[in-house]
């Protein structure tokens, strides 16, 4: 009996830009409401992280249009640094093409965001995106766009001069979206962001119909962020490699010292000699399994300090406090930060405000609103880190189940954010920052319920206090009746000084 030949699979690659044309959910493009929130978030991200790059306060601009055929055209302005015209096609109809992989905190992380939308957009529509833009000294260009899917290259559809009074850029997207159900989401994202980013103001107008200004709680900027050496925690092998090949003539004592963030002089030299390594061999010169020791001993050795948190722009205790207070109903509101820390070598720091008011759902927990690199996260909060710390925490012990409303704002800051998806939407499960964020919860736990002791506190002495006020009324006017005496003295004053006292033990 002959065998049946088994057909041999065919082996082919596919572009990047295939790749999440495929997979567009994982983009946070999976069906037409995100699409047109995430078209949003990804402009607004953009305009941000320039605006801060230009060091002047954002103002951003959102104009939407539709139409009855679900036909919705976005258009984000900015007051920012401007593209620089050659690389207007690249970043606008390239996958994976950006200016944010150097080791600082940015809202952009992959070079996607922008791309993906105009992806979506071209095969909803078949219509390009446009781009407007002015750069400093240079005048005003408009391109149209499209994306060359199968080869990941940019399409330039149009490119002409156009004046533009101020340098910043407008990008305009028409996809077929959802408008009515992503209408919520996307005014909650802006009123929400003006929490993350208090110096920014926006302006949204929907169809005429919605129109909005949101934002400018704060008239400072944050401090700029600095690239940074990575800290010696984050070299595995590869990236050794590519260190060593810009320093190949270095010995190792200085190789590191030159490399790495929180190595000095006298730490190398510590490590070195702790590790049994030569301080004198030339890095160039080390073999594959002196590599991948090396590469163990820094992940694993225990001396070096904390990371530099100059790569890091948290938003801080006043602005935070001053942003969820204005935006929001809040009575009373507490602040607390952990680190800097880091997760694999990627510096990170945790900050969170607790606040109690009429805004916030009653629950036996508190109500949590996530935030990652300032930027506020909306969906999928199901299976997300935060969310399951804030469930572990034992809110009970903290006199949470008898207390007013209470919201949680948490803000991780990371020059990596482990993001589950490339939609940006949930952090995964780290147990550095896991743990940063229980200790962190339990703080402000223990903030919140000492003020709640003692408010509790002092409406029992104030009810104390009537009661005392009372009885020494009356023993003062029988003192003054049996004395024979007209006027009763008062006794308000040895009251107050009794619960002074009373207080002060
Ligand atoms: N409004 C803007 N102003 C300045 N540069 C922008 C703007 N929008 C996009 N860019 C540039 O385009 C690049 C690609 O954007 P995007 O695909 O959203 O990726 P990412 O933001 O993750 O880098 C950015 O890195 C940035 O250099
Ligand atoms: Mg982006």
């Amino acid at each position: 009996m002959s065998r049946q030949k088994t057909t041999i699979a065919s082996f082919e690659s596919i572009s990047p830009a295939e790749f999440f044309y495929r997979n567009r959910q994982m983009a946070g493009f999976g069906n037409p409401t995100q699409a047109v929130y995430s078209t949003v978030r990804e402009l607004v991200e953009n305009s941000l992280d320039s605006c801060e790059d230009a060091q002047i306060p954002p103002f951003v601009g959102i104009e939407i249009l539709s139409d009855m055929a679900d036909t919705v055209t976005i258009s984000v302005s900015d007051n920012g640094t401007g593209v620089p015209s050659e690389q207007v096609p690249d970043a606008f109809g390239r996958v994976l093409y950006g200016s944010k992989y150097s080791n600082r905190q940015k809202r952009g992380t992959f070079g996607l965001g922008v791309t993906m939308a105009v992806l979506y957009g071209q095969i909803t529509t078949d219509s390009p995106m446009s781009v407007h833009s002015r750069t400093q000294g240079a005048d005003g260009l408009l391109y149209r766009l499209l994306v060359d899917v199968v080869n990941n290259r940019p399409i330039v559809v149009e490119k002409k001069p156009q004046p533009r009074s101020e340098e910043g850029t407008t990008v305009t997207v028409t996809l077929k979206g959802d408008l009515k159900r992503s209408q919520d989401r996307i005014i909650d994202y802006l009123r929400f962001s003006t929490i993350s980013t208090p110096h920014a103001k926006f302006h949204l107008n929907i169809d005429d119909k919605v129109d909005l200004n949101f934002g400018g709680f704060s008239k400072t900027l944050p401090i700029p962020v600095r690239t940074s050496h990575p800290h010696p925690r984050a070299a595995d092998v590869e990236l050794l490699r590519r260190l060593i090949q810009q320093n190949c003539e270095k010995t190792l004592h200085d190789f590191l010292c030159d490399s790495f963030q929180k190595i000095g002089t006298r730490t190398a030299t510590k490590f070195l000699r702790f590790m049994n390594l030569n301080p004198s061999q030339i890095v160039g010169e080390l073999k594959r399994e002196e590599l991948a020791r090396l590469g163990t001993s820094l992940r694993s050795y225990d001396g070096f300090e904390n990371p530099d948190s100059k790569c890091l722009s948290p938003i801080g205790k006043d602005d935070f406090l001053h942003s969820v207070t204005s935006l929001l109903n809040a009575s009373m509101a507490y602040y607390s930060i952990r680190g800097p820390s880091e997760w694999q070598g990627n510096p990170f720091v945790i900050e969170a405000v607790l606040a109690t008011g009429d805004d916030f759902p009653r629950s036996d927990i508190p109500t949590l609103y996530r935030f990652a690199n300032r930027v506020p996260l909306l969906y999928d909060s199901s299976d997300d880190m935060l969310v399951r710390v804030l469930k572990r925490t034992r809110w009970a012990r903290y006199n949470m189940q008898t207390a007013a409303p209470v919201g949680l704002f948490v803000h991780v800051c990371s020059t990596k954010i482990p993001f589950k998806a490339a939609g940006k939407q949930s952090i995964a499960s780290i147990p550095e920052i896991e743990n940063d964020a229980h200790h962190l919860f339990m703080e402000l736990g223990r903030k919140f319920s000492k003020t709640i002791a003692k408010s509790q506190r002092s409406a029992r002495d104030a009810k104390k206090m009537r009661e005392f006020a009372k009885a020494f009324r009356q023993i003062a006017r029988f003192s003054t009746a049996l004395a024979d005496h007209e006027n009763i003295p008062s006794t308000e004053n040895l009251v107050r000084k009794l619960f002074e006292v009373d207080s002060d033990a």
